[in-house]
């Protein structure tokens, strides 16, 4: 096969000598490039479809689809029609437009627990007002998160207490292990009378870590653990919403939540969140304080309207697995191939994979800055997304080159 052309990158390392002397670093977040093998631009201009284009105008495969947004394809012609009328319209106004009924209504009726639905714009406010939804309900403080899972930025939640957060930010969250009861009902024991809500992701993906699929029991058990406490339980299915079931990720499992955090792809890479909740904790939820400049916004609510209706039209969660297991099939057979041991873990819309004795994935990175060069783009320590605009022939172009990218891990370091 043929090997695609390297990239060069002259205009991103231009970019980011300016970025270094007026942002953070360089630049800040989960974003920043700076740690990211080099084949990964820190800058993109364009995007259509599966395909992106850094500021040097090189093409990329998109498998990450800007951390999860993307879930049709970038441009989805249907989703920015919608967002084109609206803006011809109005975006942001004095009040909101009728859309936030509308949106409203669709998530209640997709969704089998949900009675009401609040919109703001980041998961992280979701999952922070599903909190205080839940204590305004239950009048308790304590939250149950897993070690180690990501819910979001602020100071309460982040995993990655370092810079600015305090002791006092952290006082009330007491953690459990993912998948592991026993560590659950240790936290419910400590948390005494107090506890408000457990929160939870619909399979673990903490970075940089195989995937794990959630044992039904626990979820189950997590489920009769707040009606016996009177807890709220939330789903945090600001990752994972939209690419295995329309009404929540553990509706195929048969636990449904007290409450639901939607962001990512609810609108197509439109900036918005949702929060959805049941009857019970309409009350607790309308005695909060939410708002925010832009969460009334009318435009991303136009495009989550389009995006939610072609998901279900297009089919796109299917061709989202079938894109998935085309692109895992491939990999494993390749590594098999290159005499090199890996695991593809995860389901096939979010998959990931790590290299056996990798343990500072050192495998792992060369392997993603080689494909990045030939223009593939998977992450070396972050889950990747499949999008409903991959089709059979650009995963079969993006194998060609991830078969050299293998063949770069076996030079570099060897078999197996
Ligand atoms: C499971 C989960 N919850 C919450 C968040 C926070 O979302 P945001 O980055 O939009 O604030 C993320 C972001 O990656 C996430 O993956």
């Amino acid at each position: 096969m043929t090997s695609a052309v390297r990239h060069t990158y002259s205009n991103d390392a231009a970019l980011r000598s300016r970025a270094g002397r007026v942002l953070p670093n360089g630049m800040y977040g989960h974003q920043n490039a700076a740690s990211l093998p080099p084949g990964f631009p820190q800058f993109f201009e364009r995007g259509q479809g599966c395909r992106i284009w850094d500021s040097d105008g090189n093409e990329y495969i998109d498998f990450l689809c800007s951390y999860g947004p993307i879930v049709l394809g970038h441009q989805h012609p249907r989703v920015e029609a919608a967002a084109a009328r609206q803006q011809a319209l109005a975006d942001c106004q004095n009040a909101p437009s009728a859309r936030i009924v509308e949106l409203a209504e669709l998530l209640v009726a997709k969704t089998p627990l949900a009675d009401w639905a609040i919109f703001c714009k980041n998961g992280s406010d979701a999952t922070m007002l599903c909190m205080v939804i839940a204590r305004a309900a239950t009048g308790r403080g304590k939250v149950l998160v897993a070690q180690g899972a990501y819910h979001g930025a602020g100071p309460l939640l982040t995993p990655r207490a370092t810079g600015g957060v305090t002791p006092q930010d952290r006082a009330n969250i007491l953690t459990y292990s993912y998948n592991d009861l026993a560590s659950v009902e240790a936290g419910v024991e400590a948390a005494g009378d107090d506890l408000a809500a457990i929160i939870a992701t619909p399979f673990r993906h903490d970075a940089p870590a195989d995937l794990v699929p959630v044992d039904p029991g626990f979820a189950l058990g997590l489920r009769a653990i707040c009606d016996r406490t009177g807890a709220a339980l939330i789903l945090d299915d600001v990752r994972a919403g939209f690419r295995f079931h329309l009404g929540g990720s553990w509706e195929p499992i048969g636990v449904r939540p007290d409450l639901v955090a939607y962001s990512k792809a609810i609108a197509n890479g439109y900036p918005l969140a949702a929060v959805l909740g049941r009857d019970s904790l309409r009350d607790g939820a309308g005695r909060i304080y939410a708002t925010g400049s832009f969460w009334f916004a009318a435009v991303p609510m136009a495009a989550a309207l389009a995006t939610i209706a072609a998901l279900e039209e297009e089919d796109a969660i299917a061709r989202m697995v079938q894109a998935g297991l085309l692109l895992c099939d491939g990999l494993r057979r390749q590594a098999a191939a290159h005499d090199l041991v890996v695991t593809v873990s995860g389901p096939p819309q979010m998959p990931y994979m790590t290299f056996a004795s990798d343990t500072g994935l050192e495998r792992m990175t060369v392997f993603a800055g080689e494909a990045a060069q030939r223009g593939v783009y998977l992450h070396p320590r972050h889950n990747w997304f499949m999008s409903a605009a991959l089709r059979e022939e650009e995963i079969a172009t993006a194998l060609e080159r991830t078969d050299e990218a293998f063949a770069g891990v076996r030079r570099r370091f060897g078999g197996s």
